[in-house]
C-alpha cells in the first residue's frame, strides 16, 4: 500500500488540478451511517425506500421522522481527519508543488448532506445532493425554491411547513430518481478536466456521480479510490487502496 500512496502522493505533486469526489464513507468515522453497510437500516426500512419523492408524496411524515432521527444523528458528529485534510488542501495549504506554476487548483464535490466539509471549512466545495440541514417547498411555491437553512433539533413541527405559502416543506437534498440541479451537474462536470481525480468513501453505485471518475479517466485523469471495499470503480481507477479515509488521506497527506 505504501508503493500505492506513493505514486498517488507523486501524481499530485506534479499536477496543477486535483479533483476530489467523496461519498458517505468520508463521514463514517465521524459517526454518520452510510446507506449501504452496516447501520444503514432505520425501523427496518432501506434508504432507497425512504429517500423518493413517490416515499415522501406516500407519507410525508414518514419520511420526515426519518430525516429527523439522522439530523440529530449527524448533529452530534464532528468533521474527522479525512475532512480535514481535505479542507486544509482547498485553502490552499498545498498538497505536493507544481514547478509550472506553483499553484494547485482544489475542487471538491460530495454526495453527502451532512455539511461536514462545510464545518471543516472546505472551499470550493459543490454538495451535489444538497444539504439536510436545508428545506425546500414541496409544492413548488416560487419563493420556496431556493432553499432555507434550518439548523434546529428536534425541528419546531413535523413535518415542517414552508414560510412563503404555508404548504408542506421538505429536505432540500436530491432524492433517488431526481435530477441534479443544473449548475451542481456543469460544476461536477468540469471538475472531471483535472490531472488527479481521487474518489473516496463511495460505494460508486449512485449515477451520475459514480460516472465521474469514468469521466476524469476519459480526459486523461490520473484516478485514484480509497474505500475499505472493493466497488464498482475499483477496477477502473488506476490505483484502489482499501482502507479508512479518516486514516489513508492523513497518511497521503504526509507524503506530500
Ligand atoms: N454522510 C452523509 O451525508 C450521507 C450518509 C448516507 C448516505 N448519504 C447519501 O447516500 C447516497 C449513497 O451514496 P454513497 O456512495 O455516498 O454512500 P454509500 O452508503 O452507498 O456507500 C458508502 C461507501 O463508503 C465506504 N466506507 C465506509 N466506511 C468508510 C471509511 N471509513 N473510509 C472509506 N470508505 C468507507 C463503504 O465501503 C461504501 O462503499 C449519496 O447520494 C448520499 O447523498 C449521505
Ligand atoms: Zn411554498
Amino acid at each position: 500500500m505504501n508503493d500505492e500512496l506513493t505514486l498517488i502522493a507523486e501524481r499530485i505533486t506534479g499536477a496543477r488540478r486535483l479533483t476530489i469526489l467523496t461519498g458517505a464513507g468520508i463521514s463514517a468515522a465521524s459517526g454518520v451511517p452510510t446507506f449501504r453497510g452496516e447501520g444503514g437500516l432505520w425501523r427496518q426500512y432501506r434508504p432507497e425506500d425512504l429517500a423518493t419523492p413517490d416515499a415522501f408524496g406516500r407519507d410525508p411524515r414518514l419520511v420526515w421522522e426519518w430525516y429527523a432521527w439522522r439530523r440529530e444523528t449527524i448533529a452530534g458528529c464532528q468533521p474527522n481527519a479525512a475532512h480535514d485534510v481535505i479542507a486544509r488542501w482547498s485553502a490552499g495549504v498545498r498538497p505536493g508543488s507544481d514547478p509550472g506554476t506553483g499553484r494547485l487548483k482544489v475542487g471538491v464535490i460530495t454526495q453527502n448532506v451532512d455539511d461536514l466539509h462545510l464545518r471543516a471549512g472546505t472551499r470550493n466545495l459543490v454538495r451535489i445532493h444538497g444539504s439536510i440541514w436545508e428545506l425546500s417547498c414541496w409544492d413548488g411555491c416560487p419563493a420556496g425554491t431556493t432553499p432555507w437553512r434550518d439548523e434546529r433539533v428536534p425541528l419546531a413541527d413535523l413535518p415542517p411547513r414552508c414560510p412563503h405559502c404555508g404548504g408542506l416543506a421538505r429536505p432540500a437534498v436530491v432524492w433517488f430518481g431526481e435530477a441534479l440541479r443544473d449548475e451542481h451537474l456543469r460544476a461536477a462536470l468540469d471538475a472531471t478536466a483535472c490531472d488527479v481525480f481521487l474518489t473516496v468513501g463511495t460505494s460508486a453505485i449512485v449515477y451520475p456521480a459514480a460516472g465521474l471518475v469514468h469521466e476524469a479517466r476519459r480526459q486523461g485523469a490520473f484516478t485514484a479510490e480509497i474505500n475499505l471495499e472493493e466497488t464498482p470503480a475499483s477496477t477502473a481507477v488506476d490505483v484502489a487502496i482499501h482502507g479508512g479515509a479518516e486514516v489513508i488521506l492523513p497518511r497521503l497527506a504526509d507524503l506530500l
